[in-house]
Formats: structure tokens, C-alpha cells, sequence
């Protein structure tokens, strides 16, 4: 908590509408949570990619690399999965304020976690729910963490013995047991267009 005296807070000079100025955009956080295996991140990357080629600036925040760097003190528990979304929140923060289309996927399975976060950034904050059902991202298991999950080798894995609370109000939810990348990454881009993050 920092209620030292001798820190001030700089106002810059250069503000966030200069920089949205500069390069066409709204600065914004694309917010997938979802289970592990549900298509975040392979989405994030599709809809970032579809972005870049349309000249947009953006950076994608993603669960797994992170771990390695930033958050690499942090485990599973509940309370290190707290501590994960809100340093990821902070960070997302700052890209927002630089301007850039900022794309985090990270399970984020608690519904006041991701709250905290919608309230750190305002109207910056756009919720996308990768809704697909445990059977589907069971049976797709890409690094096999389910089945160690099933036979306790890995504990309080999302899903099995750790829970996952499903948003109640994303601003985009996509099925992605049924629809293509493409189709849910389009649907992405047209949201942000639809609500004047960018020019389409
Ligand atoms: S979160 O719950 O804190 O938001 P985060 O998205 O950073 O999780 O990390 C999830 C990734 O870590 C999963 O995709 C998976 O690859 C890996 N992982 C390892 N152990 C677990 C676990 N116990 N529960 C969920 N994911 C795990």
C-alpha cells in the first residue's frame, strides 16, 4: 500500500488522447478468460494478426509466457491467481494508456477478479467469454494437463478441482466447440469497429 508522503504522481504531458491521436486507435483491453484449452490464446493471436494487418498497434498479453517472466513467482492457488490478474490488470492498464489494443488471455476463473479489473479500466474494458464446454477442452487437451489433472498428478487444475466461474455479462462471448477462429476473431474485430475503437 503506498501511502508515502514522498511519492507524488507526475501528470505527463503527453496524454493518452495525444497518443490515441497518433495512431488512429482507442487504447483497450480484449479480455478472453475461459477454461484451459478453450481456444484463448489461438484466438487472441487471430484476432491480433487480423489487427496488425490493418494497421493497428497491439500487444498480447498471454497466460502461459507470462508465467515464465513477470509472474514466475506465482502457482495455482487461489490466492496467486489473484495476484496474477491483478498485475495483469496494472500492466494492461499501462498498455491501454499508451494507446495500444492491448489482448490478455488468462483463465481469470473468478467472476470478482475479472470485476476488479472491468473497474480498473472503465470503458476500456471489453470482456470476450471463449465459452466451450469441459468435454470439449478435455478432449482437445493440447498439453495434456487434463489427464494429469484426472490422475492427480497436477492439483487444483480450472475445471476439475478448482473452479471457474462463468461471466454473467461479456460484452462478446464465442463458442468456439462450433464456430471457426476466423468467424469468432471476426466477430471481434467487428465489435471493436461497431463501438469506435477503430476505423474499419
Ligand atoms: S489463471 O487461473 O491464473 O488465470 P493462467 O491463465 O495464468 O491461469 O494460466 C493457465 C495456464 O497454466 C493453463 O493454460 C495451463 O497451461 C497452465 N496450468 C498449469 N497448472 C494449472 C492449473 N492447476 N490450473 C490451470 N491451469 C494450469
Amino acid at each position: 500500500m503506498n501511502g508515502d508522503k514522498n511519492i507524488v504522481w507526475h501528470t505527463a504531458s503527453i496524454t493518452r488522447e495525444d497518443r490515441e491521436a497518433l495512431l488512429k486507435q482507442k487504447g483497450v483491453v480484449l479480455w478472453f478468460t475461459g477454461l484451459s484449452g478453450s481456444g484463448k490464446s489461438t484466438v487472441a493471436n487471430a484476432v491480433e494478426k487480423k489487427l496488425f494487418e490493418a494497421g493497428k498497434l497491439t500487444y498480447l498479453l498471454d497466460g502461459d509466457n507470462i508465467r515464465h517472466g513477470l509472474n514466475k513467482d506465482l502457482g495455482f492457488t487461489i490466492s496467486d491467481r489473484i495476484e496474477n490478474i491483478r498485475r495483469i490488470a496494472e500492466v494492461s492498464k499501462l498498455f491501454t494508456d499508451a494507446g495500444i489494443i492491448t489482448l490478455t488471455a488468462f483463465i481469470s476463473p473468478l467472476r470478482e477478479d475479472r470485476d476488479k479489473v472491468r473497474q480498473l479500466l472503465k470503458d476500456r474494458f471489453i470482456e470476450i467469454f471463449v465459452d466451450c464446454s469441459l468435454d470439449v477442452c478435455e478432449g482437445r487437451d493440447p498439453k495434456g494437463l487434463y489427464k494429469k489433472a484426472r490422475t492427480g498428478e497436477i492439483k487444483s487444475f480450472t475445471g476439475i478441482d478448482s473452479p471457474y466461474e462463468r461471466p454473467e455479462n461479456p460484452e462478446i462471448t464465442i463458442k468456439t466447440g462450433t464456430q471457426s477462429v476466423d468467424v469468432c476473431a471476426g466477430e471481434i474485430v467487428e465489435y471493436l469497429i461497431d463501438n469506435g475503437f477503430i476505423t474499419g
